[in-house]
């Protein structure tokens, strides 16, 4: 059992694989948090955290016991307002306009498997995957307001799922402001460093480490997505904790709309940490009778480093958090013409793409941006979702059956969320819009946003987009999300309610995309937000891949595949060859080098195939005839980090397959040096005592890989690099 009551000791100690999170009720009143870490057992005994009495500046909210106070007890899910100053995971509003809250410990329960937050995605763990859930009732008597902490804990997957419900069952309206999904107090232990995700448009996921010191670390985004600016996952390390080895605490946050995260130390070396929904851009008014979710995080604990971390998040994406059918089904090398034409193509330019891609081995060609409404470029037609005849005269149709008969599947670009004030769509409801009445509305990319919490918005989507998707043989989708939200107003919400319009607009999307995907479960979708503006967990429940970036520079996608492993694994992440000079950075690179980059990943190519010489016509077929070989390992296998892009030496990963029979080694060199000896990179995770073999015939134990490991030769040019590929014998 992975949940174990101990009743007299009133405590809950909750079991994965390799970790323990012990819960004690104090005062049978308040859930305090003792435990998170390594797997440990416990004798029987209470008063696992050891509270102190301490000044008058730190007030008690019990006569009875002058140790307690919210400003030094670790707390299993905080209020404010009465001595507990650091950041809350809940504040009301109640009518009588007071924010007092008192959830003190009401009841449990204990449910085999586990359930998903209300219309919101999550992961999808059962009983047989030894999960159970503990819920853990706190209730304020006065406002009769339940706060419902659920914790799915699995075995086989080593983690800890948390989410809040609230109930209403008093007879006046409460007014939520915050409700975090998960917040850990760590007590009397702040020896950390703090890890995140932070980047922008074509520079997404860097990755952040600093010490946590004494004030608090915020990592948000505002901007109505999980955004590029920052992911919704926050780590805290200890300080000698490497990609190997040492103690990782980690929380992600299955949602893509705008949240929080943050980590802090309070003057007591109580270090919190929590994630959930933002709370600037959100409220609710929950009615009597009523309940609120929260999305809900995904709390990973690793003794061994960040690749350990990593490993968890992996698997558990891949195989209990995409949909199902994706979780093993292999990914096709596509061919985007976004790069390669823009807005200026038409019919014959495109099936003079799909003959060469089709010639070069490519599998699925992906018509991108320009193919509806009036769409010549970014200026018009967002929301008619209707094919360009003077574009393509044939139609979609005639494309995709084009596609097919030449055994090439066929996919098609939308973005469903976005309205252009020049559509007809924008002609017939210029209020479907997000906006405030009387205020500016503020375009990006000359396009506003739908108001997607309405039903008869997302019924448009739906009838439009699944009618494209029926009619004409469509294979896959690229769902793009080109701007972020201003003026988050609704025109259908009363003005008590305006604040609810970032949420609603999330569950609103997350509405649609699940009929969508139900009802093509054979389509493979693709988010995209300019890239990775939405590299989120949540995301992935609906559509198993994401474009990973608009930048397909090969260096500087080395940073960006390296930050985005941390958490999403390969499979997760669409990665595409494309022309030199590159067009975001300029930069030259080898064409071997932008394959080994992009095979690293999902393989595409998205430049004119027309302009390449022979000789690269040449080795672009021999990659995607390699990829196809390698391709299980890669999209399946166990992927480890070796050398960071910041490395003097290069950059380098690996991937093993789950039989551990084969190993990818991908190893990229920066800039050429003078004088330079080559690199010797200690590979991981073999068999020690296994043979392995390279394909020109080198034979090595695995031990000699990994502790005396692999000479490679200095760089030929600026920018080179190596794809090894051993297999066991
Ligand atoms: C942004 C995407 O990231 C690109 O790949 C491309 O699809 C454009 N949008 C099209 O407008």
């Amino acid at each position: 059992m992975s949940i174990v009551y101990k009743e007299k000791e009133e405590q809950f100690h909750l079991h994965t694989r390799n970790t323990s999170y012990i819960i004690e009720v104090l005062e049978g009143r308040y859930p305090v948090h003792a435990y998170w870490g390594r797997k440990l057992r416990f004798t029987d005994r209470t008063g696992l955290v050891d509270l102190r009495e301490v000044c008058s500046f730190s007030p008690n909210p019990l006569d009875s016991n002058k140790t307690l106070s919210f400003d030094t007890m670790p707390r299993e899910y905080p209020d404010y307002g009465r001595s507990d100053y650091q950041s809350p995971a809940l504040s009301i509003t109640d009518s009588s306009g007071s924010h007092l809250i008192d959830p003190v410990y009401d009841s449990f329960r204990i449910e085999e498997g586990r359930s998903l937050p209300q219309g919101m995605p999550g992961c999808r763990l059962t009983a047989d995957d030894g999960c159970d859930t503990l819920v853990l009732t706190l209730r304020d008597s006065i406002l009769d307001l339940y706060i419902d902490l659920y914790y799915s804990v699995s075995e086989e997957y080593d983690v800890i799922i948390r989410r809040t419900e609230i109930r209403n069952c008093g007879n006046k309206p409460v007014t939520l402001n915050k409700v975090l999904s998960s917040t850990v107090d760590f007590y009397g232990d702040s020896d950390f460093e703090v890890m995140n995700l932070y980047g922008a448009w074509t520079r997404e996921r860097q990755v952040s480490r600093i010490p946590i010191g004494r004030s608090g670390h915020l990592v948000d985004s505002k901007r109505g997505a999980s955004s590029h600016e920052q992911n919704p996952f926050l780590a805290l390390l200890r300080p000698e904790t490497d990609e190997f080895s040492g103690d990782v605490y980690s929380m992600s946050l299955v949602y893509s709309g705008s949240f929080m995260a943050e980590a802090a130390v309070n003057s007591y070396g109580k270090t919190r940490m929590q994630i959930g929904l933002q709370e600037i851009d959100f409220q609710w008014q929950l009615e009597p009778s009523g309940s609120f979710t929260t999305p809900e995080a995904l709390l990973v604990f690793s003794p061994d480093g960040l690749n350990g971390m990593s490993g968890i998040y992996h698997r558990l994406f891949r195989e209990r958090l995409c949909p199902a059918p994706w979780s093993k089904r292999e990914r096709p090398v596509l061919m985007n013409n976004w790069e390669a034409t823009y807005f200026d193509f038409n019919e014959e330019k495109i099936k003079a793409l799909i003959d060469e891609g089709h010639s070069l081995g490519m599998e699925l060609f992906v018509l991108d941006d320009g193919w509806f409404g009036r769409r010549d470029s970014d200026a018009s037609g967002l929301g008619d979702w209707f094919t360009n005849l003077q574009k393509l005269p044939g139609g979609l149709k005639s494309l995709s059956d084009y596609a097919h008969r030449k055994g090439m599947q066929f996919g098609l670009w939308f973005e469903p969320e976005m309205i252009s004030p020049d559509s007809d769509l924008y002609r017939s409801h210029p209020d479907w819009c997000l906006h405030v009445p009387g205020r500016y509305r503020s375009e990006g990319r000359n396009q506003l946003v739908l108001d997607m919490g309405r039903q008869e918005i997302q019924d448009y989507l739906y009838g439009s987009i699944a009618a494209i998707l029926s009619e004409n043989g469509i294979d896959y989708v690229k769902w793009d999300m080109n701007r972020n939200i201003t003026e988050a107003g609704s025109a259908a919400l009363p003005s008590e309610r305006q604040k609810e319009t970032s949420h609603r607009y999330i569950l609103g999307l997350y509405s649609l995309m699940d009929r969508l995907v139900n009802e093509f479960p054979e389509i493979l979708f693709e988010s995209c937000s300019g890239g990775g503006g939405r590299f989120d967990p949540g995301m992935l429940y609906y559509m198993p891949q994401t474009w990973t970036s608009d930048n397909t520079d090969s260096y500087e996608r080395l940073f960006i595949q390296w930050g985005t492993s941390y958490l999403y694994p390969p499979v997760t992440m669409g990665a595409h060859v494309s022309e030199v000079p590159n067009h975001q950075v300029k930069r030259i690179t080898p064409i071997e080098t932008r394959g080994n980059a992009a095979m690293s990943a999902n393989l595409g190519y998205e430049l004119d195939l027309m302009k390449l010489l022979p000789e690269e016509r040449e080795k672009v077929a021999k990659q995607v005839e390699f990829y196809k070989k390698i391709r299980r390992t890669i999209q399946f296998g166990d992927f480890i980090r070796l050398l960071p892009p910041s490395s003097d030496r290069g950059t380098a990963w690996m991937t093993v397959s789950d039989d551990g029979a084969e190993v990818l080694v991908f190893y990229f060199g920066h800039l050429l040096r003078p004088n330079d000896l080559g690199c010797r990179l200690k590979l991981r995770s073999l068999d020690t005592d296994r043979l392995y073999m390279t394909e020109d015939g080198e034979k090595y134990y695995g031990s000699e890989l990994m502790y005396a490991g692999i000479s490679l030769p200095p760089l030929d040019c600026d920018f080179d690099s190596r794809l090894i590929r051993l297999q066991a014998i």
